[in-house]
């Protein structure tokens, strides 16, 4: 088969596309035949070598993709070959074919193309989980960074869907203003003081829920920015890993702040996530209420390409790799 592979870490230009062997679906696998490839921004930190991939993960980059189920491994009695899918995974999806366990495989949304499709799952199963672990309700208000991303799309409409109040950051004024047409009330530019428009907008409060792809860098304006029992989920570095947390102003909020990765989570517990995304997303986007986002189409021997874009900054909802 054909995948994107990268020799050495290094630039977008270490991508190449070669042939290397197909693998087969073993006990409790399904094997994919790959329509499409989401690229993730994880991709562009693994080709870097800043990511490395889980033990016993394809060394090929890709978290997900959609296709069609090209065989059925010991034990799987719900899947048929043929049929349409779309998968997470720990690796391996800048390839023709990819095995990986039949609890990451869901059905796509109703009337959602196959190649959109590969770019749902890995922002689906990251808000959705990380909304429900933190109990987000209807009536609170919510604040997401980087609002016209891959994430950040996904999460404006699927907080709205709950009944939340949705706020969002991004970079740039057009950005700004997708955000708002998405549903967020307001979004304010992260150039400037965020923590204080988010404050007047909200009477002082501040949010209930911050989903955070910044990290270190944000911290303190994050807490500043928190409501009384506020909680703050860290789900990206971008702004690096390490700061310092005042833990009086955390204990005299009430406030909480955790931290999660999907990439890393036993497959059981993907499973019991891409389940819930079936269960609880899939029905908002076949509702019309979650929009997919806006994507950009490469083919994957334009994989480099599609790097740069999403390391550009200009990059608006989600990159695709089609085969
Ligand atoms: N922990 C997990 O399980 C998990 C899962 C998926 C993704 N992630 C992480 O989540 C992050 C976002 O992923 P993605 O797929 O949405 O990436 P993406 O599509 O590349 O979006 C990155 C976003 O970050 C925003 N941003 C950059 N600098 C910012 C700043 N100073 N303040 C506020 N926002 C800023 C960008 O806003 P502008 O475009 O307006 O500049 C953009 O919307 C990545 O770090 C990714 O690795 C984590």
């Amino acid at each position: 088969m054909r995948a994107v592979v990268a020799e050495t870490s290094g630039p977008p230009e270490v991508l190449r596309i070669a042939e290397v062997p197909t693998p087969s679906a073993g006990a409790g696998e399904l094997l994919i035949r790959v329509a499409a490839s989401g690229v993730n921004r994880a991709d562009l930190l693994q080709r870097q070598g800043r990511y490395p991939p889980p033990r016993g993960a394809s060394e090929i980059l890709g978290l997900e993709v959609s296709g069609w189920i090209a065989s059925v491994g010991d034990g799987v009695h719900d899947w048929a070959v043929d049929e349409k899918c779309v998968a997470l995974l720990a690796g391996g999806g800048y390839a023709e074919y990819v095995a990986v366990p039949a609890g990451q495989v869901v059905r796509p949304p109703r009337d959602v193309g196959l190649v959109t499709a590969s770019g749902l799952i890995e922002v689906a199963a990251t808000v959705a989980s990380n909304l429900t672990q933190v109990g987000l309700r209807a009536g609170e208000t919510f604040l997401v960074h980087g609002g016209t991303g891959g994430i950040g799309t996904f999460a404006i409409q699927y907080a709205a869907a709950l009944g939340a109040r949705v706020f969002a950051t991004a970079g740039r004024p057009h950005k700004l203003e997708l955000c708002r047409e998405l549903g967020a009330t307001d979004a304010f530019d992260y150039h400037g003081d965020w923590v204080d428009a988010l404050r007047k907008a909200t009477a002082g409060a501040g949010a209930d829920v911050i989903l955070d792809v910044i990290g270190a860098k944000y911290l303190p304006s994050n807490l500043n920015a928190l409501a009384l029992d506020g909680r703050l989920v860290v789900i990206g570095l971008q702004g690096g890993r390490t700061g310092t947390l005042d833990l009086g102003k955390l204990l005299a909020k009430r406030a909480s702040v955790t931290a999660t990765g999907l990439r890393g989570r036993p497959v059981d517990q993907k499973a019991a996530i891409c389940a819930e995304v079936s269960r609880t997303a899939w029905p908002l986007i076949e509702a019309g209420r979650i929009k997919p986002a806006a994507e950009t189409r490469y083919h994957a021997e334009d994989a480099a390409e599609a790097h740069r874009h999403l390391a550009s900054g200009e990059a608006v909802g989600k990159l695709i790799l089609t085969w």
